[in-house]
């Protein structure tokens, strides 16, 4: 069992990479004929963003790229993910106009990247729909689909000679849970128990219907790899030996990994005991007029077999307690009927929701593994918060990244994970969606304070480089 780093621990072509999101980093947010997206929106709505802040100008990487090149090419990192504004190259969210400007700016991030022997991994969609389209309904509208198939058709023609590997969706569940039923993310929706199922649901035909595009015209040609990115915690029962608890914990799981992994990996369709518990909620509360979890419909392109690889974003553990449902009311809590609780010597990082659990994710790594049948996966976001006072160095995030890798390869040689990369969360301190620039999530520190936007490698960003550079050679130095 390894305890420290031994020789070729991790392949040779291993990715190493960190990852950004266009609204957290680009500002520029009118820029060049940029259209409005729901966070553009979001943000001006008084009381949605700590302190009234918004990404209107956030790291401004839409004017200071190269400066995020250099912090990429510092680190040494193999693989860089960004994600694409939707309104910045279809300021409508329509292919009816397309923004020149925008499609100059991606060109050159993925023709710089690619100098520097750097390969891009695109994400279609990080949380920001074009505004347009929310005006006619967004994600709980089914058109929304197809017009975000038409929008990656258009990338992968525009951009698939040079990107391999594709995500689609990120995080369908925060963009479900967050944005339609908490109204805590854009577009601010709250309607509990129902609008998150309806948009989970038309986020997964999107994906479906645009790997099968990529599938049917793009991939002889272009060789590239597609999946969505999936969220999920390590869930363990609260009481081992409790049956309720271990119920409680397959019933969270089914809510959240399995909520978007079954139908793309397992069987085409929702978790069984998912719908099942929907439906026992809804009989309870006496509606009717079908499932609130929509049924996928035989007529379109399945969901089934949709993903190249298995993309995780893994931040943190929790143990599960069956009860916690708030009967009273109809909501995703109550269909689930399950209780998140914090193990006590699990720390806590920045961030309440953050508990640092290293070995959750090697364990969430072999759950993947044996569930949906050894795929090739890429970490595609994991990383550990801080707030409050600035620390450059950084010694807790240090160890986190050493302790984490390291649980990774651990995941690879004793448990046999076909594990393909690792993607830190983040390049580059960021808009943290609803908590603003207060929680710093960076490789590389960001003075907002300043017009110049100053980047600043923190400890943590030279342990992570020290460790690529220890493996990009296939030898430990
Ligand atoms: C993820 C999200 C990222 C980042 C991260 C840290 O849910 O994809 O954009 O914000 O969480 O909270």
């Amino acid at each position: 069992m390894p305890t420290s780093w031994e020789k070729n621990m991790f392949p040779r072509d291993f990715a190493w990479g960190a990852g950004t999101a266009a609204y957290q980093i680009e500002g520029g947010w009118q820029a060049d004929g940029k259209g409005p997206s729901i966070w553009d929106t979001f943000c001006l709505e008084k009381g949605r963003v700590f302190g009234e802040q918004n990404g209107d100008e956030a790291c401004n990487s839409y004017e200071l790229w190269e400066k995020d090149l250099e912090c990429i090419q510092q680190l040494g990192l193999t693989h860089y993910r960004l994600s694409f504004s939707w309104a910045r190259l279809l300021p409508d969210g329509t292919t009816r106009h397309v923004n020149q400007k925008g499609v100059q700016y991606y060109n050159k991030v993925i023709d710089d990247l690619l100098a520097c022997d750097v390969s891009p991994m695109v994400t279609l969609y990080h949380f920001d729909l074009p505004q347009a389209l929310q005006d006619q309904g967004g994600w709980k509208s089914a058109g929304t689909a197809t017009l975000f198939n038409d929008y990656a058709k258009f990338c992968f023609q525009t951009f698939g000679d040079r990107v391999k590997l594709w995500i689609t969706v990120n995080e369908p569940y925060v963009c479900a849970k967050l944005g339609h039923e908490d109204g805590l993310h854009a577009p601010g929706i709250k309607e509990p128990g129902v609008a998150a199922y309806l948009v989970g649901h038309n986020m997964l035909r999107a994906h479906a219907m645009a790997w099968h595009s990529y599938n049917s015209f793009y991939r002889t040609k272009q060789k590239g790899a597609v999946s969505l990115a999936i969220n999920s915690d390590w869930l363990e029962a609260s009481v081992a030996g409790s049956a309720e608890d271990v119920a409680a914990t397959e019933r969270q799981l089914a809510f959240t990994l399995g909520w978007f992994a079954w139908p793309v990996f397992v069987t085409g369709d929702y978790p069984k005991i998912m719908r099942s518990a929907i439906d026992a909620q809804s009989e309870k509360f006496g509606r009717s007029g079908g499932s609130r979890l929509p049924s996928f419909s035989k007529d379109e392109p399945a969901v089934l077999g949709t993903a190249d690889f298995f993309a995780l974003n893994y931040y943190t553990s929790r143990k599960v307690e069956a009860g916690g449902g708030c009967g009273e009311v109809l909501s995703m809590k109550s269909d689930r009927d399950a209780r998140d609780v914090l193990d006590p010597s699990w720390p806590i990082c920045g961030v309440s929701w953050l508990a640092v659990v290293p070995h959750g994710l090697r364990k969430l790594l072999k759950y993947i593994k044996d569930t949906f049948n050894n795929p090739a996966v890429y970490i595609t976001e994991n990383g550990f918060s801080q707030v409050g006072q600035l620390q450059i160095e950084d010694v807790q995030r240090s160890e986190f990244y050493k302790d984490t890798i390291l649980e990774v390869a651990k995941a690879i040689q004793e448990d046999g994970v076909n594990v393909r990369g690792y993607f830190a969360w983040s390049l580059l301190d960021n808009f943290e969606w609803g908590d603003g620039f207060s929680v710093r999530f960076g490789l590389f520190h960001v003075d907002f304070a300043d017009a110049r936007r100053g980047r600043t490698i923190y400890r943590s960003g030279r342990e992570y480089a020290k460790i690529i550079s220890k493996f990009q050679c296939g030898q430990s130095k």
